[in-house]
C-alpha cells in the first residue's frame, strides 16, 4: 500500500551540460497501490544518451560522438569528475541504437559488436566501478523507435538478459506497438523484471502512447507498475522545445501532480 499525506514541490533540478535529466514533480494526498520494488524513494537523475548524441551509429567518422561504449564510458568519468555524481546526478543511460539488428539464436538481444565490443556488463561494471548505476533502453513493441529488436515475444528473455548484465534502470520505449495493448504489456515486463529478483528501476511510456493515440491512460495502472512514465514529448535541444515541456506539465497538472511521489514520478523527458 502506498499513502503519501502531505504535498509540496518535490525537486526542480535543471542542468546546463550536455543532457542532464530534469524532473519536475510534486506529491500531494495519495492512496493507492504502488509499485514498491524501493527504488527511485526520489526521483532518479543522470545522464542519458538520446537529447544530444540520437541514432549516431557513425563511429567510423565520428567517433566521440557515436552511439558506443566509449561515449558511455566517458560520460561516467565526466559524471563523477565535475562533479555531477556527487550532487546525485548517479544514472548513466543507454538510449536507442546500442543493439544488433539480430537477436541471437537463444533469442537474446545483442549489443552491437563494432561499438560495444566488450558488451554491456562490460560497461555496467565500468559505471558500478564509478559508484554509479547503469540504464538501458528497450521498446516494448515489436522494433524500437530506431528500428532494433523490441521485446515482444520475448519479455521474459529481455528482462533476465538485463539482469544479467546488471542493469539498475529499464526505460521501455512504445514505438511499434498497440497502445491498447500497453495495459496488458507494460505490467507484464515488470513482472518479469521483478521475477529476476534484481532491482532495476522501471520506466515507461505507457502514457505518452496513449495520450497520443486519444485514449485516457489509467493512472491506477501506470502507478502500481512503474516507477516512472513519460507524459509528452522527448526533449529537443532547444529552450523552445524545454519550454514546450514546462506548459504541458503546467497546463495539466491537475491530472499530473496527483500521481507522484517516492518510487513513481512522472518523467518530463531528459535534459
Ligand atoms: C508485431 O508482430 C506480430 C508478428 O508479426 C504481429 O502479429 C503484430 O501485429 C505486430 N505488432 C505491431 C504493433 O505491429
Ligand atoms: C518484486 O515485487 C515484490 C512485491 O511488490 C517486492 O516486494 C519486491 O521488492 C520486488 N522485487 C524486485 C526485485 O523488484
Ligand atoms: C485501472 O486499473 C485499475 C488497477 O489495475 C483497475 O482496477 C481499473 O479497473 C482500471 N480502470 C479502468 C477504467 O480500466
Amino acid at each position: 500500500m502506498c499513502r503519501l499525506l502531505s504535498g509540496y514541490i518535490y525537486n526542480c533540478a535543471m542542468f546546463s551540460l550536455p543532457i542532464f535529466v530534469f524532473f519536475f514533480a510534486s506529491y500531494s494526498i495519495y492512496s493507492a497501490d504502488c509499485l514498491e520494488n524501493g527504488l527511485a524513494r526520489t526521483p532518479p537523475m543522470g545522464w542519458l544518451a538520446w537529447e544530444r548524441f540520437r541514432c549516431n551509429t557513425d563511429c567510423k567518422n565520428d567517433p566521440d560522438n557515436c552511439i558506443s561504449e566509449n561515449l558511455f564510458r566517458t560520460m561516467s568519468d565526466i559524471l563523477v569528475a565535475e562533479g555531477y555524481a556527487a550532487l546525485g546526478y548517479n544514472y548513466i543511460n543507454v538510449d536507442d541504437c546500442w543493439l544488433e539488428k539480430e537477436r541471437n539464436r537463444y533469442g537474446q538481444l545483442v549489443p552491437d559488436r563494432q561499438r560495444f565490443p566488450r558488451g554491456m556488463k562490460s560497461l555496467a561494471d565500468y559505471v558500478h566501478s564509478k559508484g554509479l548505476k547503469f540504464g538501458i533502453y528497450e521498446d516494448f513493441g515489436n522494433y524500437t523507435c530506431a528500428g532494433y529488436p523490441g521485446v515482444l515475444g520475448y519479455l521474459q528473455t529481455d528482462a533476465e538478459t538485463f539482469a544479467s548484465w546488471d542493469v539498475d534502470y529499464v526505460k521501455l520505449d512504445g514505438c511499434y506497438a498497440h497502445p491498447v495493448e500497453m495495459d496488458r504489456g507494460y505490467p507484464e515486463f515488470g513482472f518479469h523484471l521483478n521475477r529476476t529478483g534484481r532491482p532495476m528501476i522501471y520506466s515507461c511510456s505507457w502514457p505518452v502512447y496513449q495520450i497520443y493515440a486519444g485514449m485516457q491512460p489509467n493512472f491506477t495502472s501506470i502507478i502500481e507498475h512503474c516507477n516512472l512514465w513519460r507524459n509528452y514529448d522527448d526533449i529537443q535541444d532547444s529552450w523552445a522545445s524545454v519550454e514546450s515541456i514546462i506548459d504541458y506539465y503546467g497546463n495539466n497538472q491537475d491530472v499530473i501532480v496527483p500521481n507522484a511521489g517516492p518510487g513513481h514520478w512522472n518523467d518530463p523527458d531528459m535534459i
